[in-house]
């Protein structure tokens, strides 16, 4: 089981770049099931995930082929429309097949993902809005199946913001006869790069980004060459790890358009945070922290994906915070990780109250996500003498070289493999 191994205080230093978005990358190769041929991506994250959904694309007859930051997918010919249990279990954004496959082979069979470390995740909208385009949906042995004779458009209300609920039912309106209008919908920057290369491959989408998305469907679909956003969460990651080590680092090739909420909520702990001409983020610490309240919300809001990170940050700050997270109800599982290294978090049901203490000790932690993960690096990297944390294949699925990044900043951390 693979470990990483930190002695926290070092200041980090330096410049890093920031690559291509896992949130973004998922649901744009799903999407390539959308039209039959060549597709070449660019900036596409070495991850784990990525390679689940690769996988997954082979399974359906596609080839997809990597060669350094560049995937190249063929989905000229399918064979299967099912996504099986064993690799949804593995990955939830599995199920971003599932609207893509149904439009086009008239028919996808699922697996249901069942909950997970963050929450229960339910998938009733995704499922509820195919049925207003005429799907029959059914529920099978723990499979979504889903049929439809042809797709036609129609106005679904999102009663909850959902991001891949948002981005399913907009690749499966691309196909879908006439007008499809989706209100309520998810306005995250990634939904607008998955909408620019639906427009790349000839879809007819308007109002990507924000709350109401309107796509005029059923327009011939072809493949198209498109390069992956940056990470936004990464960035962000990153400009938290320099601030809770009191460094200075230059974080490149982000858009710190989309971290407005988190770039806001870390000047606000008096970190020196700078936005670059070409978007490069200079995060400079220096003093001690001072303690915010953080609510997360669905975009533009403070995003549940830096809570965590937020987290750690809070847990060396000057005075008490609260941290609300109002999206998942069970994402608070790296608070047990991070008392374990001295950190004084009580929780109230949403909210995490947190007294910030003088410093953090190491401690032998274990990771139960992908953003708790993250969470402990950053905590590892700020306290006083050794941590090591445990199941690092969380961090693998969303982060790539995360510690080879952080080494080059002047961290001392090292992955064990045995
Ligand atoms: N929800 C429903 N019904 C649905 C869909 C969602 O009730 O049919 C609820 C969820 O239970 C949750 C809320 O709506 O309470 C929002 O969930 P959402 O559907 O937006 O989450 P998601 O699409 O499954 C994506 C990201 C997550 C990120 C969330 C929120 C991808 C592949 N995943 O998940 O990323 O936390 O949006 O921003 O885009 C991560 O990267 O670590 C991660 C978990």
């Amino acid at each position: 089981m693979q470990r990483l191994l930190m002695r926290g205080g070092v200041p980090l230093t330096g410049e890093v770049q920031v690559s291509g978005a896992k949130n973004a990358a998922l649901p744009i190769i799903a999407a390539t099931l959308l039209a039959p041929g060549p597709f070449r991506f660019s900036n596409v994250p070495v991850l784990m995930d990525v390679t689940t959904i690769g996988n997954l694309l082979e399974r359906l007859g596609a080839t997809v082929q990597r060669e350094g930051d560049r995937l190249a997918v063929d989905t000229t010919v399918l064979h299967g429309t099912e996504a099986p249990y064993d690799l949804v279990k593995t990955m939830r954004a599995s199920v971003l097949v599932l609207g893509p496959l149904l439009a086009r082979m008239g028919r996808a069979r699922v697996s249901l993902p069942g909950g997970c470390a963050i929450g229960a995740r339910p998938i009733n909208l995704h499922l509820a809005g195919l049925e207003k385009m005429g799907a029959r949906v059914s529920i099978d042995h723990g499979y979504v199946e889903a049929v439809a004779d042809g797709l036609t458009g129609a106005r679904i209300v999102l009663d909850t913001v959902t991001v891949t609920g948002t981005e399913n039912l907009m690749m499966a309106a691309t196909r879908a006869a006439g007008t499809t209008v989706i209100e309520n919908a998810a306005r995250e920057p990634e939904i607008v790069d998955l909408a620019n290369l639906l427009k790349a491959m000839g879809a007819e989408i308007s109002g990507a980004g924000t709350d109401t998305i309107t796509i005029q469907g059923g327009g011939e679909l072809r493949p198209a060459e498109y390069r992956i956003m940056p990470d936004r969460i990464e960035a962000g990651t990153l400009a938290a790890a320099a601030a809770i080590t009191q460094g200075d680092v230059l974080i490149r090739g982000a858009r710190a358009e989309h971290l407005d909420a988190v770039l806001n909520k870390l000047r606000e702990t008096g970190a020196d945070v700078a936005v670059q001409p070409e978007g490069a983020i200079r995060v400079k610490g220096g003093r001690r922290l001072k303690s915010v309240d953080v609510r997360t919300a669905p975009y533009p809001g403070f995003p549940t994906d830096m809570q965590a990170q937020f987290m750690a940050l809070m847990s060396i700050s000057d005075g008490l915070s609260v941290i609300t997270e109002t999206i998942f109800e069970n994402r608070f599982t790296h608070v047990a990780e991070l008392r374990r290294m001295g950190a004084d978090i009580k929780i109230q049901g949403t909210n995490a109250i947190i007294k910030g203490v003088s410093e953090l000790s190491g401690a032998p932690v274990m990771a139960t996500d992908l953003r708790a993960s993250a969470s402990l690096v950053l905590a590892g990297l700020a306290a006083r003498g050794e941590t090591e944390v445990s199941r690092v294949y969380h961090l693998d699925r969303g982060y790539e070289s995360l510690e080879k990044k952080l080494e080059n900043l002047g961290a001392r951390i090292i992955r064990l493999t045995s």
